[in-house]
């Protein structure tokens, strides 16, 4: 079949759904990743045919994204920070926002000279995005991630593969935290962590896609205790970050002046609430 035909099958298909221009872009990532053809190619020879086997995959694709799959979890990776990560529905799809927090922890390290190796864990990993990220980028850094979901775990240990970068993976519920595993008996430079924090009250301004795919234990918190895991890496973080350590959080963009607080309360300085670049409240540093 012309690969233009099947364009527009998914036009005729999907537009109702997402629009002409989403369309557009989800068709250019499906053939870039399924048969390394760029878009030039329907432009430049409308009558460009593939075959069968070639179509299956973009077929199973349509149906897919009929049901509002996310085009990640259908591809199976994504982008971050100019890194590719394996996803899938265990694993949050890492978020722009996500970029924002790290390229702020990045920029904090900049021309740090320390001989030591600069000590950091990520608590609730997920894919690892922050985690092989900063691993990567700070050479001297000994990366710990952290997650309850040992699904998650096995994607982030993968990813770590792919990207070819060492560092340590953990299981563990920062709810509940066991003194056992040696892992958490060092003494850390920076903790991270974007945990689980949009409120059921919220679920009303999120998208099938979001919500019918994305696992929820990486998503959502009772209404009524929205900050838990806050309090919990706060406590966590004050107990082991070494002095003037670093705690970065993403935030709930509603719950900005909320989450300060509680930092105050728990005797962290130099607070700092940040914006992301859609001017949402999104990030928090605190100093030990
Ligand atoms: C919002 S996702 C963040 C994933 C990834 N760090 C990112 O930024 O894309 C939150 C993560 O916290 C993990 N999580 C949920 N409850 C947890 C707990 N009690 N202890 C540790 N991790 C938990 C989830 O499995 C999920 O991977």
């Amino acid at each position: 079949m012309r690969l233009r035909t099947i364009l527009d099958i998914y036009h005729k298909e999907l537009d109702a759904l997402y629009g002409k221009q989403e369309v557009d872009s989800f068709f250019n990532l499906l053939i870039d990743h399924y048969l390394q053809l760029k878009r030039i190619h329907i432009v430049v020879d409308p009558e460009y045919v593939i075959t069968k086997s070639e179509e299956q995959p973009l077929f199973e694709a349509l149906s897919a994204l009929k049901l509002e799959q996310p085009i990640q979890y259908i591809i199976g990776v994504t982008d971050f920070y100019g890194l590719t990560f394996k996803v899938n529905t265990h694993t949050l799809i890492p978020r722009p926002e996500t970029e924002e927090l790290v390229s702020w922890i990045l920029s904090d390290q900049k021309g740090n000279e320390s001989v030591d190796p600069l000590q950091i864990m990520d608590i609730g990993t997920g894919s690892g995005c922050i985690a092989i990220t900063l691993a990567k980028k700070l050479t001297n850094a000994r990366v710990i991630g952290m997650d309850i979901s040992e699904k998650a775990l096995e994607l982030s240990r993968e990813n770590a593969i792919s990207n070819m970068v060492d560092l340590s993976f953990l299981q563990g519920d920062i709810l509940n935290v066991t003194r056992s595993d040696h892992l958490l008996n060092h003494k850390l430079d920076v903790v991270v962590s974007n945990p689980p924090y949009v409120r059921h009250l919220e679920k009303a301004e999120m998208q099938n896609n979001v919500l019918n795919n994305e696992p929820h234990t990486a998503l959502f918190v009772s209404d009524d205790n929205p900050l838990i895991f806050y309090k919990a890496i706060g406590e966590f973080a004050k107990d082991k970050l070494k002095p003037n350590g670093l705690l970065y959080f993403e935030i709930n963009e509603y719950l900005g002046r909320e989450t300060m607080t509680l930092l105050e309360q728990q005797g962290f300085k130099n607070i700092k609430l940040k914006q992301d670049m859609f001017g949402k409240d999104r990030m928090i540093r605190a100093e030990k």
